[in-house]
């Protein structure tokens, strides 16, 4: 049987079952494909930090199927209720107080006494959710500090026959939802995303603030997303041995994120165009995005993936 999985009733009947014994599973979200686990097993969360050699400090997003179900692991302050009402299901995630008695794997919040909750838009991933009855975790479906998968494909280059992938085409968004810690007084944006910072101040009504230091997301490490290739950024012209990413019409680029400037086009293909050019040998050199709307998103992504690769930060 193939490693990629058609979403129709009995590939999502499969797929639930897998889920339900404690198996890992590529999904389909708006944003990245995912590497879901059922979120109340402690073995299959177990599972994910393995498969991904991700550090244990990193903590994971829990998907549930809509705003009840969030409601159950973690206490919603109004302005969280306000930006749920909003965005989802959708690419943005909340972090909020877990709830004492929440039903949910301990390691999900890697000894954090908060949870980050998403309910993703793709109807693959909501099928999932009803099919399966509980919430899931799932982290981008990549070996840990490498680009984020796009499509179905991409996460059988991660894990090769280890995980099935439930097919849903291409990712929509194609980069990671925006992460919001929402707190009674103030919220700040943890990781940018396909939700931009004006329009979440947009619905709660004043003006975010700086992440303080207990609320960070430990998973932004300096360096991420990366390529095996060295990324030259804000690149206006190439060297030889270089290969060239574009925007907006760039002359002479080897791929163009989008020849029009259209920044939703440029985020949907910047996973898949950096491991097309990765595929090749030597340097990949990008085009400038500009810093703005869903360009914040794509030059935090790009910032990191150009990192030094040091160790990550505690
Ligand atoms: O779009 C997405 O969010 C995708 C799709 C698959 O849903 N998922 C994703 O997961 O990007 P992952 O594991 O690659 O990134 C999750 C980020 C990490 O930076 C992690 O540190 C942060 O969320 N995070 C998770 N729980 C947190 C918490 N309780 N407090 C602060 N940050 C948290
Ligand atoms: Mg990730």
């Amino acid at each position: 049987m193939s490693h990629i999985w058609k979403a129709n009733k009995s590939g999502l009947h499969a797929a639930a079952q897998r889920l339900a014994g404690g198996h890992l599973l590529g999904v389909p979200t708006e944003t990245v494909y995912g590497l879901a686990a059922d979120a109340t097993n402690e073995n299959a969360v177990a599972a994910i930090y393995e498969t991904k050699g991700r550090p244990r400090f990193n903590p994971l997003i829990v998907h549930v199927r809509a705003v009840e179900d969030a409601d159950r692991l973690a206490h919603l302050t109004p302005g969280a209720k306000k930006l749920m009402d909003a965005f989802w299901p959708g690419p943005l995630t909340l972090v909020l107080a877990k709830r004492p008695d929440a039903e949910i794997a301990q390691l999900v919040s890697a000894g954090l006494d908060t949870l980050a909750l998403r309910s993703p838009a793709h109807p693959v991933a909501q099928a999932l959710l009803d099919a399966f009855g509980r919430p899931f975790v799932a982290p981008s479906a990549n070996r840990s500090g490498r680009m984020s998968p796009t499509c179905a494909d991409h996460v059988i280059e991660e894990f090769g026959d280890r995980v099935p992938v439930l097919d849903g085409g291409p990712c929509t968004a194609g980069v990671e939802s925006t992460i919001v810690a929402v707190g009674p007084e103030h919220a700040a944006i943890l990781r940018p995303g396909p939700i931009t910072a004006g329009q979440i101040e947009a619905i709660l009504g004043h003006p975010l603030s700086q992440p303080t230091k207990g609320i960070q997301a430990p998973g932004m490490m300096t360096s991420h997303y990366a390529p095996n290739a060295p990324l030259r950024l804000n690149a206006t012209s190439v060297k030889d041995t270089e290969r060239w990413l574009g925007f907006g019409g760039t002359k002479g680029a080897d791929l163009d994120l989008s020849p029009s400037g259209n920044l939703t086009e440029a985020a949907a293909h910047l996973f898949a165009y950096l491991r097309r050019l990765d595929a090749t040998p030597g340097p990949i050199a990008v085009a400038p995005i500009p810093h703005e709307g869903l360009g914040i998103a794509i030059n935090d992504r790009l910032t990191r993936a150009a990192a030094p690769r040091e160790a990550p930060r505690k």
